[in-house]
């Protein structure tokens, strides 16, 4: 050491500031606007039962609910006539009534019904207000809403990954007490799974995540992608993470890919969206995905869905924390919202930097007056991604081996991003006739 920075305590801040224009997401904030252009998961389908459901999203304290028709609804939780709570709410056959007075609300928050009052004031306070509600839509045991202005509620988009014949969702929610951004972050920093997950306390995913290898990182208009390739005795391991902006998540198989098993395409294990609940909790709604794409169903137990999420139980003694963390440990350690201002950035967080960059452009973009953009804007549903594991068979060939994996890496992705105009059966078969002719070609 030739520096003077050693018991620099004294001198040293202890605290920071924090990234304060993504990391506020109460609605009026710029970051908090953006994300209310898009569809987010609020609730798991088993959650809502015949009791309205109190629930918090983007900073608002919401009741979720049932009618006894089936139908979903929405609402904020003080109603309309003296702010009586909607979550001690009677679910109706069309909508729900508040339990002082009665009034009845349909799931688009109209008031429908306004008992035990004349008539003609009856009907003209039915004219001049409602209950603030939102829509919703459940979908394969998640529930979405859209909390944003209704005139610009996108399309509801469906991810590729989750239309695979023969692979199992299993719906998941998992809660984090600080600031979504903090847990966001995990996804574009492939190089934690080597530390985090493999090299500090145990072996959390497969043994292969260990090695670092080459980092890719590929922006696709909405899309970034961190790309792992790996060297494993004579295969080559090209592992995405992807970030679909603004918060929707996707990498390969948590367990079963190691390198040492040939994959043509595997898809994504998990399909998950980090949601701010306010500005200092987060909860994940997500699928953990089995299959033969994905991870085997052998890994579908009851813990599955935990270690998929963050390699660790979720709820844990605080000594079996310190002794094998996880990624809540990794993220709420940082405080319930961390000071970005104080961070120490190196080159493995290049796609970390590029993504909050972009955010913070398309916030201030849409504070301008500028749309969203959304992915079904850009391409028909079902949405390609990327999130996913290829194993291919090449041999070091005499080339710099670090120069030859990064090569590969890039034109395994190239594949993909070329066959993104197709869907279904038909990208799968162009993918994978690409990777074998590439495996192919190196082999010669
Ligand atoms: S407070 Fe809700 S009906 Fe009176
Ligand atoms: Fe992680």
């Amino acid at each position: 050491m030739n520096n003077n920075l050693g018991y620099q305590g004294y001198r040293q801040p202890q605290r920071g500031a924090s990234d304060e224009l993504l990391v506020r997401i109460s609605q009026g904030t710029a970051c908090g606007e953006y994300l209310r252009r898009y569809w987010q998961p609020v609730a798991l389908t088993e959650e809502v039962g015949d009791l309205p459901r109190l629930i918090r999203v983007l900073g608002e304290e919401l009741v979720l609910f049932r009618d006894k028709t089936g139908r979903y609804g929405l609402v904020h939780k003080q109603c309309p006539h003296r702010r009586a709570s909607m979550e001690f709410g009677i679910c109706d056959e069309n909508g729900i009534r508040c339990c002082y007075h009665g009034w009845l609300f349909d799931i688009d928050g109209r008031i429908l019904e306004i008992p035990g009052q004349p008539g003609e004031h009856a009907e003209l306070v039915m004219k001049q207000t409602s209950l603030g509600a939102y829509p919703v839509k459940e979908f394969r045991g998640l529930i979405f809403a859209y909390l944003g202005p209704i005139e610009e509620m996108p399309e509801f988009p469906v991810y590729d990954t989750l239309e695979i014949e023969g692979q199992t969702l299993v719906p998941y929610r998992a809660d984090y007490n600080c600031n979504w951004l903090q847990v966001l972050d995990a996804i574009l920093d492939p190089i934690h799974t080597s530390f985090l997950h493999s090299r500090m306390s145990r072996v959390q995913f497969s043994e292969g995540m260990g090695e670092i290898g080459e980092l890719l990182f590929y922006q696709r208009d909405m899309s970034f992608l961190g790309t792992n390739v790996r060297r494993v005795g004579d295969n080559v391991w090209v592992r995405v993470n992807e970030l679909v902006l603004p918060n929707y998540t996707q990498a390969g198989a948590a367990f079963s890919a190691d390198g040492t098993r040939h994959i043509y395409y595997g898809r994504s294990a998990f399909s998950r969206w980090v949601v701010p609940i306010d500005d200092e909790n987060t909860t994940a709604f997500a699928w953990a995905i089995f299959g033969e794409r994905a991870d085997p169903e052998e890994y579908n137990t009851p813990e599955g869905p935990d270690l998929i999420e963050q390699g660790e139980l979720m709820n844990r003694s605080y000594e079996e924390r310190q002794r094998f963390p996880g990624d809540a440990e990794a993220v709420e350690g940082m405080g319930v919202i961390a000071d970005q201002k104080m961070e120490h950035l190196v080159p493995s967080d290049k796609a970390i930097i590029l993504y909050r960059k972009k955010l913070r452009k398309l916030c201030r973009e849409l504070e301008q007056g500028a749309q969203a953009g959304q992915v079904t804007g850009l391409w028909q549903n079902p949405i390609p991604t990327y999130g996913g594991d290829t194993v291919l068979n090449i041999p070091p060939n005499g080339q710099d081996d670090a120069e030859l994996l990064r090569d590969i890496g890039d034109r395994v992705m190239q594949i993909q991003f070329d066959a993104e105009p197709l869907q279904g059966a038909a990208r799968d078969d162009r993918v994978i006739d690409a990777l074998k002719a590439l495996e192919a070609e190196y082999r010669r």
